[in-house]
């Protein structure tokens, strides 16, 4: 009796490291493509959400860099915000389990400089630390560029 309690918790156990793996941690991807990227599989759904955020992200990137030339707060916060951490939770269902932890991790740091800039520029006033963040931002973009790719695939 004891020695079945002990494998049935154990097997939960296991069951539930397996889970939170494979939901959390790995998410859906595939063999490495030719150039050294890792691909993320998706539903047709979730591929056009995260790519509609990207070409949002590049909006308001646009609309931040010419907020600095123009000394315009307002449009920079606007702008900034309309990328920031509020986006993810209009995220569709099961798309957060599909994404691998690093890449969620990039993605989250990119939604909090956002908010940062939105954040920061009404209060400090500062063009230059929003050019510097903008710089910061910047990178997040390159390094997640060079490090996943996007593969539709079939629910
Ligand atoms: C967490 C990872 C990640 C971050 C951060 C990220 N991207 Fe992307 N982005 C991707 C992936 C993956 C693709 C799909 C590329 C592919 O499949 O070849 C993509 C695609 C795009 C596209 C093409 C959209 C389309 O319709 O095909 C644009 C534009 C873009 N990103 C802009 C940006 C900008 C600007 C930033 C920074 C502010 C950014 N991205 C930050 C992962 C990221």
């Amino acid at each position: 009796m004891k020695k079945l309690l002990v494998i049935l918790v154990t097997f939960f156990f296991l069951t539930t490291i397996m889970l939170i793996y494979f939901f959390v941690f790995k998410g859906k991807v595939a063999a490495t493509a030719d150039n050294g990227r890792v691909v993320i599989e998706l539903t047709q759904g979730n591929a056009d959400f995260a790519l509609d955020e990207m070409r949002a992200f590049l909006v308001s990137v646009q609309q931040i860099n010419e907020g600095i030339l123009n000394k315009n707060i307002e449009q920079i916060e606007k702008a900034a915000k309309k990328s920031g951490g509020l986006v993810i939770d209009h995220a569709p269902k099961g798309m957060m389990a599909s994404l691998p932890i690093g890449f969620k991790k990039l993605g989250f740091a990119t939604h909090d400089l956002f908010d940062e800039i939105a954040d920061s520029i009404p209060v400090n006033k500062n063009f230059s630390q929003t050019h510097s963040q903008l710089g910061k931002l910047l990178n997040n973009c390159v390094t997640c560029h060079k490090a996943y790719r996007i593969q539709v695939v079939l629910e």
